[in-house]
């Protein structure tokens, strides 16, 4: 049978996505350079699939390593999460994310053709649609970028694009992720921060775990319902299962196709440390801080396109990815 190959497939959104494509019948092969994720989360993804997965460690800018891969296993598309995510450690080593982000991207197309591989899902993101103030936010909304990680997404999308310009037999998803949080049900797989955590869900858990003393909400004057920025969260297992739709309409579609996924529901910082605070039953301190650099009052997707072109709709509401996120999160804090 053949297979997908999963970039960075042993990481937050991929492990995931492996889940959901196993129980759709789909079989995967996963490299990953481990370079944020841990190889224990292979032996959890064959626990939760009762499958072997084929993994090979490397990086996907090693395009001997990739031939390898194209040559042993029978690939039939390219899931392709591999990359580096973090916008303010962008701004200090911005030359390593456009390598490893853009690089890894063109040694995997250049393979890709080499062995007349021509599907392709890549994970961008809604930081594409920079500061746009009209939301929701429409596949078709200006794009824009403000900082080097964001600037690696919108020239990929480019490179992309062009690509299949050049050659219409090309098959290309391109997923604009809004904001993923939440983790697998069975608690063995979700995200692991390094360090401070920069996103709002992974910092209020660690509150809830008393390793940091208060959330710090990032500004309280934005033109929102409370003031706090808004956001749309959606569950990881409903982002994951996106990608399993997504592969099924490159089947049978063809072309380059782009989708927004998320929610179009908007939550503020204030709704999601209440919706932790009830799915944990425990107290969230927070305090109040001046805005972070960059941040826009509003985000939030039109999932309109996605749900009429593909029947993507996201199952879970806000306090499920709660409940679910705490669930992962605790076991690694509180023994
Ligand atoms: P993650 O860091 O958990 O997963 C990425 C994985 O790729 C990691 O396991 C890492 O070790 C691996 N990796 C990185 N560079 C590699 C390379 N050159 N070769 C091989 N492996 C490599 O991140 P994630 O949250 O799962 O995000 C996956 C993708 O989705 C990324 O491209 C990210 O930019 C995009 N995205 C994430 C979010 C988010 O909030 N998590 C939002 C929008 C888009
Ligand atoms: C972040 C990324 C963005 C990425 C998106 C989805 C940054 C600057 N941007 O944006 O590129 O596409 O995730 O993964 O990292 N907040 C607090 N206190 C905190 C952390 C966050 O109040 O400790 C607030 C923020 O101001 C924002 C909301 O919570 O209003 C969500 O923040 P975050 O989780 O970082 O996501 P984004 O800002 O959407």
């Amino acid at each position: 049978m053949s297979k997908v190959l999963i970039t960075g497939g042993l990481g937050y959104i991929g492990s995931h996505t492996v889940v959901e494509l196993y129980e759709n019948g789909y079989e995967t092969v996963i490299i990953d350079n481990l370079y944020n994720s841990r190889i224990d989360v292979l032996d959890k993804l064959e626990k939760i699939t009762k499958k072997k997965i084929s993994f090979y460690k490397g990086d996907v800018r090693d395009k001997d390593l990739l031939r390898k891969i194209f040559s042993e296993e029978e690939i039939s598309g390219v899931i392709h999460f591999a990359g580096l995510k973090a916008v303010g450690e962008s701004c200090e080593i911005p030359i390593e994310y456009y390598d490893n982000n853009i690089g890894s991207t063109i040694a995997l197309i250049e393979v890709m053709k080499e062995f007349n591989v021509k599907r392709i899902v890549f994970s961008s993101s809604a930081t594409v649609y920079g500061k746009c103030k009209v939301v929701p936010l429409k596949e078709d909304s200006p794009l824009d970028a403000t900082n080097p990680y964001g600037r690696t997404k919108l020239f990929i999308e480019g490179i992309l694009k062009d690509l299949y310009e050049s050659d219409k037999t090309w098959e290309i998803g391109i997923l604009r992720y809004f904001n993923p949080v939440g983790a697998h049900k069975s608690g063995l797989i979700g995200e692991r921060p390094n360090g401070t955590p920069n996103n709002l869900v992974p910092y209020i858990a660690e509150v809830a775990a008393g390793i940091r003393p208060h959330v710090r909400v990032f500004g309280n004057d934005y033109d929102t319902k409370d003031g706090t920025g808004v956001r749309d969260y959606i569950h990881v297992v409903d982002l994951a299962y996106g990608h399993v739709l997504a592969l099924k309409k490159l089947d049978e579609a063809h072309g380059l196709l782009i989708y927004n996924l998320g929610t179009g529901t908007g939550y503020s910082v204030l709704d999601v440390i209440k919706a932790f605070e009830k799915a944990s039953n425990i107290k969230i301190p927070y305090e109040f801080y001046d805005r972070r650099p960059g941040d826009i009052a509003t985000s939030y997707a039109d999932p309109t396109k996605a749900l009429k072109e593909i029947g993507f709709k996201a199952k879970y509401g806000i306090e499920e990815m709660m409940e679910d996120h705490w669930r992962f999160q605790k076991n690694l804090y509180i023994k």
